[in-house]
């Protein structure tokens, strides 16, 4: 701050602020003087708008000055504006008394506008200057006193008091000094003849005229005037007018007549007048020129209207005895639209968020018009597709704003195209192109391409076989969009799912951890989860429905006839039997399903092929001739149990037959069949054993015959009359002969629970644990509870066992 004299003018400061929604605007206005040093201070902007030298720095601040060059800097460590060249009111604004430059302070993160007008005030640091050092005016002996001469004006490029304020004169002996002030605040200076001259007595006299400003101090320049008394010249020349008023396009062509001036003379014809600027400045002299005889006025340059709205040319004619006349030119410059608007982007970030809420300041745009009027009042404009808007903040200061919601995963990047065109007729424009990226918000989670999925494996898989590949996609980009996946925790039959199944995080293959068996689990649900890399990360699930598919890994297992090592079962045929009669079944089920489980019977080997024959699909061995007495009583069936497994599994079982009509019969030829085994010679014990064996279930069946008969009395038989000797099964479904239905019945066989135990305890009545429980005379309850068993054994009474070893003999003998 310069502080000399009375220029102590502090930086008088005025603030207007403004808050919009999304923007801060302000206003603030400051006062210096001219001519102070670089670097000099102008205002506290930290302070008056109330921003901390932190948020300057951090918000990027700095002036922006539309056009002109830069006079006011921003110091942002003290929040400081300084002078930064020098500023001079005199080249800034010529004589506008009311001198100010203005320009913005912007702020970035969020956007923030500070409008600042910097008022220059004058000094006196200019001189009252007269043009040339010395004029020269001819003046005829004969001009009456109250004859009047225009003067050369002095110039002082001050305004206001500093500017110039008056002349004097000296000597005073002929001349006054007059002084006219025109509308326009210029003042003229004549002088008027007060005594009259001759020629004769003093042909020239000198003079100085001085102008001073009225600044403190005071300054003044002068000028010498020398004045040549010449001979009587009777008229003086006269303008027709005392001002030429006209007007001119700016960029006239050169050599276009504007005006022209005449003047008249009674002394002379015209044509003796000629006509001057009088002390024409360096621009007039630069833009026109008058022709001296003709009077006739022309452009020679080129008319700026941006510099320049009017001329006012003093004009002079002067007869042929230097007699002259003074008129005035006013010439008024017309505005042409030659001006484009120019955009300054004052500040433009170039990406967005794309959950940047309504209003948000894309860009803040500066447009100038050089022309005037019309032809200088832009507008600012963009396509109204776009998802913004321009808003105008202050006088020619607009805001690109975002006018509707944001999807990067829609439109990525916008060209936003502003046009500003102006008033003029016809209308200039500019455009610009701003690129604005919409940069990506972790809005979409990641969706899997199946809600579920649905996986076969086949059992006995190798671990660590890949057994399906999930994928989700994310709309999002980057490491928003960057997917890992897990499998959801759970538990199943007790063990973690992560012991059944892993998954790779990156690929979404997931993988068995295990050997699957299909007779363990058929089937198993996990959750899997996919997750974004975005913060917070977002994610959604799917679930995997695993089914183990089977393998005909099981052979079928025979549950009937029940085949031991060390005893011979053997089913007995009467010899009266008919064609068809049912000898026995065999009962086979294979734990695996489908057609790993689908059960096929054949007869392998047979004593007598002729006689008997094996039901394919339910294992029912009937006889196909009638028995004859040539017929042996023995008979081996070897029976073959296949399933319909890819290869097919299967099982043998031996049935023995005896075709006979008593007991002694069979028991004499079915020692026989272990005729060279270990048993043989002990024959005679198997007898008396088979014997008391035969008594005792004797006993027992006239017991239970009693009983069973009351029983049955009132119930229909669920069995088949032709198959007295078949072992009961707890469901026999009458189409049974079906093919089809060989699997319900499986299914029975194996579906329930334990089944195994009802599958034996159907094949009970013929072991000795029925026997014991017969033979104990239990209760009544207990013989009623015991009542089936006993009716099954009374049924099969002619199926019996035969004991081989010495073990299973000591056995039978301490049952009974
Ligand atoms: C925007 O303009 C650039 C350069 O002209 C061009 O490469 C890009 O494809 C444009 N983008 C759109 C969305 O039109
Ligand atoms: C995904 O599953 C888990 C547990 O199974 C549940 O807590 C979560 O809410 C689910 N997420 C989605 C997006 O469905």
């Amino acid at each position: 701050m310069r502080r000399k004299g009375s220029f102590q003018i502090w930086p008088l400061r005025i603030v207007i602020t403004f808050m919009s929604a999304h923007l801060a605007t302000g206003q603030i206005r400051y006062s210096i003087p001219e001519e102070m040093t670089v670097g000099s201070f102008v205002g506290d902007i930290g302070t008056d708008l109330g921003l901390d030298p932190k948020r300057l720095v951090s918000g990027k601040a700095r002036v922006f000055t539309a056009g002109d060059s830069e006079y006011v800097g921003l110091d942002k460590e003290k929040g400081h504006l300084i002078v930064k060249q020098r500023i001079d009111r005199e080249q800034l604004c010529g004589e506008v008394s009311i001198c100010s430059t203005s320009f913005n302070v912007i702020l970035e993160n969020p956007m923030e506008l500070h409008r600042v007008i910097v008022e220059i005030l004058d000094i006196n640091d200019n001189s009252p200057v007269f043009p040339r050092g010395e004029m020269q005016v001819e003046i005829s002996e004969g001009s009456p006193p109250g004859a009047r001469f225009s003067l050369e004006g002095a110039i002082d490029p001050d305004v206001g008091i500093n500017t110039l304020q008056k002349y004097t004169l000296h000597p005073t002996d002929h001349f006054n000094l007059n002084l006219q002030s025109g509308t326009d605040g210029s003042k003229n200076v004549e002088m008027v003849l007060q005594t009259a001259l001759d020629r004769e007595k003093k042909t020239n006299h000198y003079l100085t005229l001085t102008a001073v400003d009225g600044g403190k101090p005071q300054r003044s320049g002068t000028i010498k005037i020398h004045i040549l008394v010449l001979d009587v010249n009777d008229n003086l020349p006269v303008f027709s007018q005392s001002t030429y008023k006209t007007s001119v396009i700016e960029n006239a062509a050169k050599g276009t007549l504007v005006t022209t001036v005449s003047a008249t003379d009674a002394d002379e014809s015209s044509h003796n007048i000629q006509y001057y600027f009088e002390h024409p400045s360096a621009t007039v002299k630069a833009l026109f020129a008058i022709s001296s005889e003709s009077g006739e006025v022309r452009v020679t340059g080129d008319i700026d209207y941006e510099k320049y709205k009017q001329f006012k040319i003093k004009v002079t004619a002067k007869d042929h005895g230097g007699l002259t006349d003074s008129s005035v030119i006013l010439i008024d410059v017309i505005d042409v639209n030659d001006n484009t608007p120019k955009i300054n982007i004052m500040s433009f970030s170039g990406a967005l968020p794309e959950d940047a809420g309504l209003g948000t300041v894309v860009a803040m745009i500066n447009v100038q018009d050089l022309d005037s009027g019309d032809n200088g009042r832009v507008t600012c404009s963009i396509d109204r597709h776009l998802p913004f808007k321009i808003e105008s903040s202050l006088t020619n200061e607009y805001n690109l704003v975002t006018d509707s919601t944001l999807d990067r995963e829609h439109t990525q990047e916008y060209n936003i195209t502003i046009t500003a065109a102006d008033g003029g007729s016809p209308s200039l424009s500019t455009k610009e192109t701003l690129t604005l990226k919409i940069s990506d918000v972790n809005d979409h989670a990641p969706q899997f391409e199946q809600q579920t999925y649905n996986v076969y494996v086949l059992e006995n898989n190798s671990p660590s076989v890949s057994i399906i590949s999930v994928k989700a996609e994310d709309a999002d980009w980057g490491p928003n969009a960057r997917v890992s996946y897990f499998i959801a925790d759970g538990h199943l039959n007790g063990h973690p799912v992560t012991s059944y199944v892993s998954i790779n995080s990156d690929s979404g293959v997931i993988y068995a951890v295990k050997s699957f068996d299909f007779e363990q689990l058929k089937s198993f649900k996990i959750q899997v989860k996919a997750q974004d890399g975005g913060s917070p990360p977002l994610s959604s699930n799917t679930t995997l429905n695993i089914f183990i598919q089977d393998q005909n890994d099981n052979a079928p297992q025979i549950l009937y006839p029940v085949q031991t090592s060390s005893s011979v079962v053997a089913e007995m045929v009467p010899r009266s039997a008919d064609v068809g009669y049912l000898v026995s079944k065999v009962v086979a089920v294979d734990v695996d399903s489908g057609q790993n489980a689908w059960l096929s019977y054949k007869l392998q080997k047979a004593t007598d092929r002729a006689l008997f024959e094996v039901g394919a699909q339910n294992g029912e061995i009937r006889t196909v001739r009638q028995v004859t007495d040539k017929d042996a009583v023995k008979h081996r069936l070897t029976v073959v149990v296949e399933d319909n497994g890819q290869p097919s599994r299967s099982a043998t079982v031996i049935v023995n037959v005896a075709v006979a009509d008593s007991f002694p019969e069979v028991i004499s030829e079915f020692t026989n069949f272990n005729h060279d085994t270990t048993y043989s010679d002990n024959l005679t014990f198997y007898l008396i054993l088979a014997l008391a064996v035969v008594s005792v279930l004797f006993i027992f069946s006239l017991f239970a015959i009693i009983s069973v008969k009351i029983y049955r009395w009132r119930q229909n038989r669920l069995f088949y009359k032709s198959a007295p000797n078949l072992p009961v099964i707890p469901y026999y479904p009458p189409v049974y002969a079906d093919g089809t239905l060989q699997r319900v019945y499986n299914y029975e066989m194996c579906g329930t629970t334990d089944s195994r135990m009802s599958d034996i305890k159907f094949v009970r009545p013929y072991s000795q644990n029925t026997l014991v429980n017969m033979s104990r005379a239990g209760t009544v309850q207990r013989e009623k509870k015991e009542q089936e068993d006993a009716d099954l054994s009374f049924e099969n009474l002619r199926t019996f066992w035969l004991f081989g070893s010495r073990s299973d003999r000591g056995r039978a003998a301490k049952t009974l």
